[in-house]
């Protein structure tokens, strides 16, 4: 079993390595194909790989390449975990929005739309060349922003592209955890939306409903990353627990001013620690992997440090610092490659799931994953308040995809002015000047 890495020489890979050394069973992966366009991160993440690896018997076999066409071709599974523009890109994507005054986020509002315009477009190279390629292969997205790239990938693969994130996974794990679930694994949760966009209605137990239970109980509510994020207060309104992205739609004035008087942001905090990795990368004697876990734990511990800090939310539960992403990459996997049926909350095509969304929307659902890929399972409809959120930003992502098919600004700039969180037609328009004046990736936009 081959599977491609395209973003081969990114920093998380080694989670996704990590992650195939731990599975010893039939039909796993065997064969590893790193590909990225730069050649010293691909030298970087093989040397923590070739650590990773040391111990391991039959770990499975690396080789890294710069020839896109050459790493698909047999693929069995695709991951794409892309960053069009690198992390400078983030990073200028967060100052264009925060000196505009609305959100620079990486997925979210207008920075967010921004790494959109310039991410689908490489997407879809990608997808149209796996289609023509590895037409029977797999793509796993892990590119940002997650839901929007899946679905422009979509529109050439149909449902053999399959989109995850780990940010409702970990929020299912913690809830199921307040609530005394033995093992998460058997908690039902009823969760619905976009990626970084949803909502937990509900979480069954042995077919009891426990959401409840924890609404009610304030010491519980807040005892946990969203509860201390939203307050008990909200999520009792509520009558749900959001992603945690939400926090930037509902206390968004908050999280711009923390963002615009943080000494960094995200982008450029991540892009000065990244950049010091791959550089001691290239010593000789590196330590490579006790490196790249010392750099990953840091990467960890501030992650939403602002958005934490405005909540008074303080620091993160160490049961949260292990990711989680590369575990439901490879649980898919392996429902896929062996037949090995169980429920994932992943980015997929519609299909009537929710009944305001048209059958190619890519929404964020539960699926039951088997061979034949994955099938949304039948969800409640979502309260008003949530529909309207969703098709706002839903119909925004319509807008990029159609900017990044026509190459007009016009459409851009009405992306961005459609969104909940850009607050001014005028503001959209300044937004696509300064997104262009940054962004080589965006020069499409004529
Ligand atoms: C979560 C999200 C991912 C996102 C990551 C950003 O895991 O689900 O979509 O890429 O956070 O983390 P970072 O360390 O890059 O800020
Ligand atoms: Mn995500």
């Amino acid at each position: 079993m081959k599977l491609t890495i395209l973003g081969g020489g990114g920093f998380r890979v080694p989670l996704v390595y990590g992650a195939l050394l731990t599975d010893r069973g039939e039909g796993r992966v065997t064969e590893v194909v790193l590909h990225d366009l730069d050649d010293s991160r691909l030298y970087a993440v093989a040397r923590v790989l070739a650590e990773q690896a040391a111990d391991v018997p039959d770990a499975p076999q690396v080789t890294a390449t710069t020839d896109l066409d050459e790493a698909l071709r047999g693929a069995d599974f695709i991951f794409s975990a892309i960053r069009v523009g690198g992390l400078e890109g983030r990073a200028n994507d967060e100052r264009v929005a925060l000196a505009e005054g609305v959100l620079g986020q990486e997925t979210v509002g207008a920075g967010g739309i921004a790494y959109g315009l310039r991410t689908v477009p490489v997407a879809v190279d990608i997808a149209q060349r796996v289609a023509r390629l590895a037409p029977d292969a797999w793509v796993i997205n892990f590119t940002n922003p997650a839901g929007l790239v899946t679905e422009a990938m979509s529109r050439h693969l149909g449902d053999r592209v399959i989109g995850i994130c780990d940010s409702p996974v970990g929020l299912g794990r913690r809830i199921a955890r307040v609530l005394g679930a033995k093992n998460p694994q058997e908690a039902w949760i009823d969760y619905v939306g976009l990626n970084h966009l949803g909502w937990v209605r509900g979480l069954r137990i042995a077919g009891r409903d426990e959401l409840p239970r924890l609404l009610a109980d304030p010491e519980l509510l807040g005892s946990f990353e969203e509860g201390k994020l939203f307050g008990v207060d909200w999520l009792r309104s509520l009558g749900a627990i959001p992603n945690e992205y939400l926090h930037y739609y509902y206390f968004n004035r908050e999280a711009v001013s923390a963002y615009q008087q943080a000494d960094k942001t995200r982008g450029a905090f991540l892009a000065d620690q990244q950049a010091r990795f791959y550089q001691e990368m290239r010593r000789p004697d590196a330590a490579a992997l006790t490196t790249w876990d010392r750099t990953r734990a840091e990467r960890e511990a501030t992650y939403m440090a602002e958005n934490r800090e405005t909540a008074g939310a303080g620091e993160r539960d160490a049961d949260d610092l292990s990711g989680g992403y590369e575990k439901v990459a490879l649980a898919l996997m392996r429902a896929i490659a062996r037949d090995e049926r169980t429920t994932l909350i992943l980015n997929v095509r519609n299909q009537g799931t929710l009944s305001v969304l048209d059958t190619d929307a890519v929404i964020e659902v539960p699926c039951l994953v088997d061979a034949n890929g994955a099938h949304p399972v039948a969800v409640a409809p979502l309260p008003d308040h949530a529909t309207g959120l969703v098709c706002s930003v839903k119909a925004v992502e319509r807008e990029v995809l159609a900017a990044a098919d026509s190459g007009s600004r016009a459409t851009a700039v009405k992306a961005f002015a459609l969104h909940p969180l850009v607050d001014s037609v005028n503001v959209a328009r300044r937004l696509v000047e300064g997104y262009t004046a940054v962004h080589p990736g965006l020069a499409y936009l004529g």
